[in-house]
């Protein structure tokens, strides 16, 4: 089965092809417009959705070597996201499914996220806990199998990506800043300053936004000139902070729930630091510890093919007609989800 799927949710403009659950192309183009405004302005995301769809596909599909005419099911993203955005990367697909009269598949992107990394690794075992981390959610949730998930724990606040983001962005680096602040962090001493590490109680719920102030607070006292010279030290003890607190809750999570594997996925879970720690707990508690590679911790394409493949091989129909859906919490996919 070849498979055409699409990506648009939130600042990524993203197709790739897959024949069955093997990728044979990708191509993810991340806006560059939001950059100067220190976030995602949801009005040119959408814009530039519009701008990019047309090239990714095509190249994607040219990387592939296939013509679109013999694609045999599309898919996008349905939701969670940004409205606009995920209305032009819909449209798109549904219009194409139309034209070359093949099905069309609305997929949830955290569910692709939860998978993401079968792509490289294969099937995992089961269950997993995922612990997925990005610009715009921070949950801890027990994979059982497809449509079997259960949600541990979540963020109260600010996602762990927007932590990084903002704290970034307080110390002048670009948007999004995660990656930069991971390359800084490593030059920096995360003892220098004693941030609190959040809930660090025995729950499994996050919280990121008090942190972040305390951050603020410490820079506020300094001068420009200090805060420069004290960032990579600022950044590893915000990091060193909120990773702790991360770690708690994947400890408390992996208790919990009798895991036979820990995963990460989302953008976060491209963090050097996280890696180390989540792989040196895997091996502490003998489970296996999954990465997707770093171009599907990001959002893309690829695991949204990846999720129909599954769901398309498991029998699994959603209704063709599924509409943007903004806001769609996991817990709401499968049985007893009235759009199902
Ligand atoms: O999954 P993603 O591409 O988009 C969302 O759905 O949000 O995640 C983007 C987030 C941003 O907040 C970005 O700063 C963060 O992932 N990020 C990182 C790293 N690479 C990306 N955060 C920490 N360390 C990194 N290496
Ligand atoms: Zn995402």
């Amino acid at each position: 089965m070849l498979i055409l799927s699409i990506e648009s949710s939130c600042d990524e403009s993203s197709a790739a092809i897959l024949q069955d659950s093997r990728l044979l192309a990708l191509e993810t183009r991340t806006q560059t417009v939001h950059r100067s405004y220190g976030g995602v302005v949801p009005e040119l995301a959408g814009r530039s959705h519009l701008q990019l769809m047309d090239a990714v596909v095509q190249t994607a599909a040219q990387q592939a070597g296939r013509a679109l005419v013999n694609v045999d099911l599309v898919a996008a993203t349905a939701g969670p996201g940004l409205v606009g955005s995920l209305l032009v990367g819909i449209n798109y697909a549904r219009g194409l499914a139309t034209a070359l009269d093949r099905p069309f598949r609305a997929v949830h992107h955290l569910e692709a996220h939860l998978w993401s990394a079968e792509l490289s690794a294969g099937e995992l075992p089961r269950p997993f806990l995922v612990l997925l981390v990005s610009g715009g959610h921070t949950l801890l949730i027990l994979v059982h199998g497809l449509r079997d998930y259960h949600v541990l724990g979540s963020t109260r606040d600010d996602a762990l990506g927007e932590a990084y983001d903002k704290v970034g962005k307080l110390l002048g680096l670009s948007f999004p800043a995660g990656a930069e602040v991971d390359r800084l962090a490593a030059e920096g001493d995360p003892t220098r300053f004693a941030f609190p590490v959040p809930m660090s109680d025995s729950s499994t719920d996050f919280s990121f936004s008090g942190l972040k102030t305390a951050v603020v607070y410490r820079v506020r006292n300094m001068s420009d000139t200090e805060a420069r010279k004290e960032t990579p030290d600022l950044l590893a003890s915000f990091q060193a902070a909120a990773l702790a607190s991360v770690m708690l809750k994947v400890e408390c999570a992996l208790q919990l729930s009798g895991s036979q594997a820990l995963v990460a996925a989302g953008g976060v879970a491209a963090n050097s630091q996280l890696r180390l720690r989540l792989r040196k707990l895997a091996a502490e508690r003998g489970v296996p510890c999954f990465f997707p590679e770093l171009e599907f911790c990001g959002d893309n394409a690829a695991m949204i093919g990846y999720l129909a493949w599954k769901l398309e091989t498991a029998g699994i129909r959603d209704r063709a007609s599924q509409p943007v859906r903004p806001r769609w919490p996991l817990e709401l996919l499968g049985a007893g989800d009235a759009s199902q």
